[in-house]
C-alpha cells in the first residue's frame, strides 16, 4: 500500500471520486494512464487519491502497486450498520477495506440524501473508519454540517471536502472564493482539518481553486474516471 506524505505539509490534495463508474477494463487502462505521468505524480506536495467502486477496489490498488505509483486508494463509503457494532449480510466491514485502502470518503451528498443518513450516522461512521485506521473524507455541505460534526466528535482530525449540491455533477462549480469562504469558516470550527473543495472541478477551473489560502484540494467526481481529464486537472492545479 502506498505509503502516504504527511497530509498538514501538503498543498495539493487530489480525490478522484469514480463513483458507480471504472469496471476492470476502464479501471486498468486509468491506472496505465496515470503511469504515463509519473512525474506529474511524484511532485512534492501532491497527494492522490483514487476512490473506485468497492468491486474494483483490490484491482485498482494490486496495480498501482506493481506500477509502484504514488496513488492512495480509498473507498467511496462505509456501511451505516457497522457502527452500531451490528454484522449485516451485504455490510462492508472498515476492517476489510484497510486490506487495500487508506482512506474513506463518508457523507458524501448523494449517500446523505439516497440513505437518509443523519449527522449521527456521518459521526458514528467517521469513529468506526478511523479506529479501522482509515483517513476520513467528509463531505459536508455547508457549515452547519462540520458544526455537528463538532458537536458529536470535538475536534475532528481528517479531510473535509466542501461541497455545494448546486455543484456537484452540474458543470455548475461554485466560485472560488466564495468556497474560500466556507473553507475558512469550517477551519474555525474544525482547526484540525484539511478542507477541500468538490463540484464540477475542471481543467479550466481549477488553479481558481487552488490559489484560495484554505482550500487544500479538491475531490473530483465527472472528470475524474478519464484520466486525460484528471491529468488536465493536476497539470493545471
Ligand atoms: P463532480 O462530482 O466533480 O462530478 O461535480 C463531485 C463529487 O460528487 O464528489
Amino acid at each position: 500500500m502506498y505509503n502516504i506524505p504527511h497530509m498538514s505539509s501538503s498543498k495539493g490534495i487530489f480525490v478522484a471520486n469514480w463513483k458507480q463508474s471504472g469496471k476492470g477494463k476502464e479501471a486498468l487502462k486509468w491506472v496505465s494512464e496515470m503511469e504515463q505521468e509519473r512525474n506529474l505524480l511524484t511532485e512534492v506536495n501532491k497527494i492522490i487519491i483514487v476512490c473506485p467502486p468497492l468491486k474494483a477496489l483490490d484491482l485498482v490498488e494490486q496495480a498501482i502497486l506493481k506500477k509502484h505509483l504514488p496513488i492512495a486508494v480509498g473507498v467511496q463509503d462505509i456501511d451505516v450498520n457497522v457502527f452500531k457494532g451490528e454484522k449485516n449480510t451485504g455490510a462492508q466491514s472498515p476492517d476489510f477495506l484497510t486490506d487495500s485502502a487508506t482512506h474513506v470518503i463518508i457523507g458524501h451528498s448523494e449517500t446523505r440524501r439516497n440513505n437518509k443518513l443523519t449527522d449521527q450516522d456521518v459521526a458514528g461512521k467517521v469513529k468506526v473508519a478511523q479506529n479501522a485506521g482509515l483517513i476520513t473524507i467528509v463531505c459536508v455541505e455547508q457549515v452547519n454540517q462540520a458544526r455537528k460534526l463538532k458537536e458529536l466528535l470535538g475536534d475532528y482530525q481528517g479531510i473535509i471536502a466542501y461541497e455545494p449540491p448546486f455543484a456537484i455533477g452540474t458543470g455548475n462549480a461554485a466560485n472560488p472564493q466564495d468556497a474560500n469562504m466556507v473553507a475558512m469558516e469550517i477551519k474555525e470550527i474544525l482547526p484540525s482539518t484539511t478542507v477541500l473543495y468538490g463540484g464540477s472541478v475542471d481543467g479550466k477551473n481549477i488553479k481558481g481553486f487552488m490559489q484560495q489560502d484554505s482550500i487544500s484540494g479538491v475531490l473530483v467526481g465527472n472528470k475524474s474516471l478519464d484520466a486525460s481529464f484528471f491529468k488536465a486537472i493536476l497539470k493545471n492545479a
